[in-house]
């Protein structure tokens, strides 16, 4: 780190979180990446634990040196490569050897081709995709930005990791520290669904339970970023989140390369932050200039409850700044009132001709319950809401049945077994023998 960024950092009373982990002559391994830009006036940073610009306190983002040059052996490279996201090391913040290191190597989840469901819903056959992240470690998504930020962890030397978490991070990164060694303290809403908080608290790391929402445990996570109490820490969506980010572009990867290097026309993305969704897009963009696919237009579409719909409303007024909200809905690990990248999710969305769309409890409910029945997949209420978005957006005509649609399912609906357990249950309770089966209608 230079001494002239280290004072333009200490002006702005963010050197204590630099200065404690990275030193000036320790040199960071992070691959590819080249540095940090600023995504607002475009200023360049060093690798570090830094995540707003001190100039305009843009947010910060990962470059890179990308392997430009032959597309057709950087195709046979990734192929070679691991089934998890470190087939794509070489467009990613991590060192050449991360796979030998201590990590959950999440990723390379099943991409499905949803011929029923899109029966169900009135696409083409053969054209409805479900990319089903409920298969990663620790059954979301979540595992795939974490494993990058533990990578840029070990970088800068942090030992404990940390994060402000609508439940699913929290698991996420309790699973990643047991593994690799790092000490764990997360936290979340104390009201958060059973399965989420079991989830977090069994890898034996600290959980605390903040009395507020999601927007509460952030700005508390963001005090102790710069309270001595929190020295060493990493919070993975904070002073890490350039490099959490990132993990998410791994999405668009796997969805590219498991359509045959092609990518999709239309694509559903669920919104808490938005910043899966941003760095779907940033890695959409990135297989483009690298020649992995062929330049076509694409249409980005993001979901919403809509008793956590800020991005939503400010997308169908025309605003291009999102007003926060109070959450109220069954879809808790959506409800963040105040999305961090909620400006860009707009940008996108327009961008690409795309949409953010925003659905009730009960339709959420009902999609969760749609996927299960057409496909077998459990989703969670995550995943209820963008294909409750997704069946609405086909419905109105914004989604076009007859071209390619990706639906991403992030998480396991085992964690939010309480959203369809009042309308889901046994058939019948019977004695065990044949005439009480066949009273019962069953035979
Ligand atoms: C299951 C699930 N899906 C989607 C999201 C949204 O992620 P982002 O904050 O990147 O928009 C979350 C966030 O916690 C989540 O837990
Ligand atoms: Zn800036």
């Amino acid at each position: 780190m230079t001494t002239f960024v280290m004072r333009k950092m200490r002006r702005k009373g963010l050197a204590s979180m630099a200065v404690q982990t990275v030193s000036a002559t320790q040199t960071v391994d992070l691959g590819p990446a080249s540095g940090l830009s600023c995504r607002e006036c475009g200023e360049q940073f060093p690798l570090g634990p830094i995540f707003a610009c001190e100039l305009c306190f843009g947010p910060l983002e990962v470059s890179y040196d990308l392997p430009l040059g032959d597309p057709e052996a950087l195709r046979k490279r990734i192929e070679a490569g691991p089934d998890n996201i470190w087939r794509y090391a070489p467009l990613l913040p991590v060192p050449a050897d991360v796979a030998q290191k201590p990590n959950l190597n999440p990723g390379w989840t099943k991409l499905v081709q949803a011929d029923n469901l899109a029966g169900a819903l009135g696409v083409e056959p053969g054209k409805l995709f479900v990319k089903d992240d409920s298969g990663n470690p620790t059954h979301s998504f979540k595992d795939r930005v974490v494993a990058q930020a533990l990578e840029a962890a070990r970088a800068f030397g942090f030992t404990t990791l940390s994060c402000s978490s609508t439940g699913n991070l929290a698991g996420a990164v309790g699973a990643a520290a047991a593994r690799a060694g790092f000490r764990s303290c997360v936290f979340i809403p104390h009201d958060l669904e059973q399965g989420k908080v079991v989830m977090a608290a069994v890898y034996g790391g600290e959980l605390v339970g903040i009395e507020g929402n999601y927007d509460d445990v952030n700005r508390f996570c963001s005090e102790l970023i710069g309270d001595p109490a929190g020295e060493g820490w990493g919070f993975v969506n904070v002073n890490l989140r350039p490099y959490y980010g990132e993990g998410s572009k791994t999405l668009a990867y796997e969805i590219c390369e498991q359509l045959g290097w092609r990518l999709p026309d239309q694509i559903v993305i669920p919104i808490a932050s938005g910043s899966q969704l941003t760095k779907i897009d940033k890695g959409l963009q990135e297989l483009i200039k690298l020649g992995l696919v062929e330049d076509k237009p694409y249409k980005i579409f993001g979901a919403q409850a809509e008793g956590c719909s800020p991005v939503s409303v400010a997308f169908k007024a025309g605003h291009d700044v999102v007003r926060p909200q109070k959450p109220d809905t069954i879809a808790k690990s959506l409800a963040i009132g105040n999305p961090a990248d909620g400006p860009y999710v707009l940008d996108i969305c327009r961008r690409t001709g795309g949409a953010v769309e925003d659905v009730t409890d009960e339709q959420i409910v009902d999609a969760i319950k749609l996927l299960a029945r057409t496909e077998g997949i459990f989703t969670e209420t995550a995943g209820g809401t963008t294909l409750g978005v997704a069946k609405k957006l086909i419905e109105s005509g914004a989604i076009d049945p007859s071209l390619t649609t990706v639906v991403v399912n992030t998480g396991d609906g085992l964690k939010t077994l309480d959203a369809v357990a009042p309308t889901t249950g046994m058939t019948a309770v019977i004695r065990p023998n044949l005439d009480s089966f066949r009273e019962a209608g069953l035979a």
